[in-house]
């Protein structure tokens, strides 16, 4: 028999989750599918989080769902996926209503077919004024193309004068991002594979990771929570020292 399992500390959560969500294809092919249907599951796994997420009241889950280096995949994966997705954000609006979730989305979003585009634009106008969870959709996101497109708007405001290169810091840089905000306190990927494929690169500087073995179609509460309790066991401690020494100890 399994133990019973540790309640979650409201006080330990993450404010900000990131998921690399991994392994959709591994699973179908294991079990003798086509790809296809591990992103149809995948899509389940994702109503299944989100709506436990707001549940525990986190503010942010921020999904990879798409990554500006899967347009290379065959052609007719790129079509599932993105009719998937068009269907995933029609379906989902009364879930994401009843759970005040706010859907947002950050990438190269004009990559994106019109279809897709539109229920997108369509879902965030509608849950805009939802108060609970922001579920971020990764979109043809790649973490050097946004860099790259920070850089381009920062280069351009100079070039306007509204802005003097000795006047950038960190703060600028990270304003000047898809989705100004909290960094991500805890990264999780699936599939066990030990990379971060392009994901959040400035915002992901200090933050925790955990890598599970579950593909992301079977990752569910039991695996969330995991993640979660593990996360809670960390010292975060940003460069700096738990317990500071008086200053005398260090001569
Ligand atoms: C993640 O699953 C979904 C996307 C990247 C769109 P994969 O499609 O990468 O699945 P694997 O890694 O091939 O198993
Ligand atoms: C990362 O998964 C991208 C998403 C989850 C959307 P990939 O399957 O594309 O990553 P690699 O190719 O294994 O690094
Ligand atoms: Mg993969």
């Amino acid at each position: 028999m399994s133990e019973p399992q540790q309640a979650l500390d409201p006080a330990k959560l993450p404010r900000h989750l990131a998921i690399i969500m991994d392994g959709n294809g591994r699973w179908a092919q294991r079990r003798g599918m086509l790809r296809a249907a591990g992103h149809e599951s995948g899509a389940d796994t994702i109503r299944t989080v989100t709506t436990e997420c707001a549940k525990l009241g986190l503010e942010q889950l921020t999904l990879y769902a798409f990554s500006n280096e899967n347009w290379k995949r065959p052609r007719t994966e790129i079509t599932f996926l993105m009719r998937l997705l068009r269907k995933f954000l029609v379906n989902e609006r009364p879930t994401l209503m009843e759970n005040d979730v706010r859907l947002t989305a950050i990438g190269r979003l004009d990559d994106l077919p019109a279809p897709a585009r539109r229920e997108l634009d369509k879902t965030m106008e509608l849950t805009a004024d939802n108060g609970g969870l922001n579920l971020c959709l990764a979109l043809s996101y790649g973490g050097r193309a946004e860099l790259t497109d920070a850089m381009r708007e920062l280069g351009r405001r100079i070039a306007a004068g509204e802005l003097a290169p000795e006047d950038i810091d960190e703060s600028t840089i990270s304003r000047a991002l898809y989705q100004p905000g909290r960094d991500p306190d805890l990264l999780v990927r699936t599939a066990g594979e030990m990379r971060v494929s392009n994901f959040l690169l400035w915002q992901i500087s200090y933050a925790e990771i955990f890598v599970t073995n579950a593909c992301w179609p079977e990752f569910g509460v039991d695996q969330l929570h995991a993640a979660l309790r593990d996360y809670a066991t960390r010292t975060r401690k940003f460069g700096g020292l738990v317990d500071p020494q008086p200053e005398a100890l260090h001569g």
